[in-house]
C-alpha cells in the first residue's frame, strides 16, 4: 500500500512516524512518502515557541483536551532519557497573568504544580493581580522536526520537495491513502471556510538570565495583543501577537515595536537584552481540529484522504496525540478494506 503524506510540519512528520511505527508489520507492505513545499527548518512549526500550553484555545473542547494530555504524557516519558536532548525536549515552570480572576483551565490537572500565584509573586507583576504558576514540556521544532526526520529516514519512509496541487494529483501516480497535513494552507487543497491564519510575530533576544516563562492574557476587541516572554535552551522568544485573517509571512515594524515594548514592560530587564533575530508565521486557526477520514473520487479512482489539521497556537501541544488517532484512523481502513483483522474489541 502506498500513502502520501503531504506536510512536513510537526502534524505530518510525527503522523508519519506513528502510523508507520503502529502499522508496519500488519502484513501489508507500508510505503511511505512524504511531500512538501517546505521542510525544516521552514516550516511554520520550526518557528513555534515549543512549550506545552493549549494557548488561546481552551474551548473546554473534552477530544482536544484528551490530545494535549497523550501529548504530555509521551513528552513525559522521554524526558529523562538520553533522547530528551536530541529531541529539544527539556521542562520549564512559570506565570500565566490574568488582570482579573479567571476560571482554571482545561489542562490544569495535566500540567505539573498546577497552582494559583500568591500575592508575593503577584507583586512582581503591576497590573496582573491574577494568575497560574506551573511546569510543562518545552518542545523545540527546530530540534524535534530534524529528529523527527532522521527516524522516518532509518524506516525507509521517502521525502519529496514539491507542492501538490491537488489530492487527485497523487491519485494519478498511484497512491492510495492521502494524509493530509498542510496546515493553514489546507484551504487550497479542499476549501475550508473554517481555517483562517492566526498570524504571529516573534523576536528571539540573548538574555539568559530569564528562566521562568511569563504569559500575559487580555483581549481586547477580538485583537490579540498580550505579551509573552518564554526562555529557550539557546535564546529567549518575546512574542505575543495573533491577528486573525492576516496571511502576511513579512515581519511588521509595527508589531516588532508592540511586542518590545510590552516584553519591556512586564520585565524591564529586557531592555538590556540583545536581539538575535525575528521571525513571522502563520497558526492554522480553526474553532476545532480536522481529524476525520474521507473518500475522495477522481473518474473511476478512488482514494481515502485523513485530514489532519488546524491544531492552531498549539500545534506541538497536541501533535502526538491526533499523530496516535490518525494512525487508528488509518488501521479502520487496513480493516475495511480486509487488509488487517480488527482487534477482538471491535469484534
Ligand atoms: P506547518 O508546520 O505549517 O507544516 C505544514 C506543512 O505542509 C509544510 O511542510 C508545508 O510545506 C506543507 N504544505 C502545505 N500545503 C502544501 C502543498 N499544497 N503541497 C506541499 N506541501 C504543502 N504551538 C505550540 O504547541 N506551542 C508553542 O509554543 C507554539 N508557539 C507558536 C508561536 C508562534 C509565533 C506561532 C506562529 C505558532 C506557534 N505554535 C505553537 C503553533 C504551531 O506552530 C502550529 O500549530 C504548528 O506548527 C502546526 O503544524 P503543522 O504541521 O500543521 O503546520
Ligand atoms: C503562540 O502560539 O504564540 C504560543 C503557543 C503556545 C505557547 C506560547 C506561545
Amino acid at each position: 500500500m502506498r500513502v502520501a503524506v503531504i506536510g512536513a510540519g510537526v502534524i505530518g512528520l510525527s503522523t508519519a512516524l506513528c502510523i508507520y511505527d503502529r502499522h508496519h508489520l500488519s502484513g501489508q507492505p507500508l510505503e511511505i512518502e512524504v511531500y512538501a513545499d517546505r521542510f525544516t527548518p521552514h516550516t511554520t512549526s520550526d518557528g513555534a515557541v515549543g512549550l506545552w500550553q493549549p494557548y488561546l484555545y481552551d474551548k473546554g473542547n473534552t477530544q482536544e483536551t484528551l490530545w494535549n494530555k497523550e501529548t504530555f504524557d509521551y513528552m513525559l516519558e522521554h524526558m529523562n532519557s538520553p533522547e530528551a536532548r536530541d529531541m529539544g525536549l527539556f521542562l520549564l515552570s512559570g506565570y500565566n497573568l490574568f488582570t482579573q480572576p479567571v476560571p482554571d483551565p482545561s489542562w490544569k490537572d495535566i500540567a505539573l504544580g498546577f497552582r494559583n500565584l500568591t500575592q508575593k509573586e503577584l507583586e512582581q507583576f503591576p497590573g496582573y493581580s491574577y494568575g497560574w504558576f506551573n511546569t510543562a514540556p518545552m518542545l523545540e521544532g527546530r530540534i524535534y522536526l530534524p529528529w523527527l526526520t532522521d527516524r522516518l529516514k532509518l524506516r525507509g519512509v521517502k521525502f519529496f520537495h514539491r507542492k501538490i496541487n491537488s489530492f487527485q494529483e497523487l491519485m494519478d501516480e498511484g497512491l492510495d491513502v492521502i494524509i493530509n497535513c498542510t496546515g493553514v494552507r489546507a484551504g487550497k487543497l479542499q476549501p475550508d471556510p473554517e481555517l483562517c491564519p492566526g498570524r504571529g510575530q516573534i523576536i528571539k533576544v540573548h538574555a539568559p538570565w530569564v528562566k521562568h516563562f511569563i504569559i500575559t492574557h487580555d483581549i481586547e476587541a477580538g485583537i490579540y495583543k498580550t505579551p509573552y516572554i518564554i526562555p529557550g535552551s539557546q535564546l529567549v522568544t518575546l512574542g505575543g501577537i495573533f491577528q486573525l485573517g492576516n496571511w502576511s509571512e513579512e515581519n511588521s515594524s509595527r508589531d516588532h515595536h508592540q511586542i518590545w515594548q510590552g516584553c519591556c514592560q512586564l520585565l524591564p530587564s529586557i531592555q538590556k537584552a540583545k536581539i538575535v533575530d525575528e521571525w513571522s508565521g502563520l497558526r492554522p486557526a480553526r474553532s476545532a481540529i480536522r481529524l476525520e477520514r474521507e473518500v475522495i473520487r477522481h473518474g473511476p479512482l478512488q482514494a481515502e484522504v485523513i485530514h489532519n489539521y488546524g491544531h492552531a497556537g498549539f500545534g506541538i501541544t497536541i501533535h502526538w496525540g491526533c499523530a496516535m488517532e490518525a494512525a487508528k484512523l488509518f488501521g479502520r481502513i487496513l480493516e475495511d478494506r480486509k487488509l488487517v483483522k480488527p482487534p477482538r474489541s471491535n469484534l
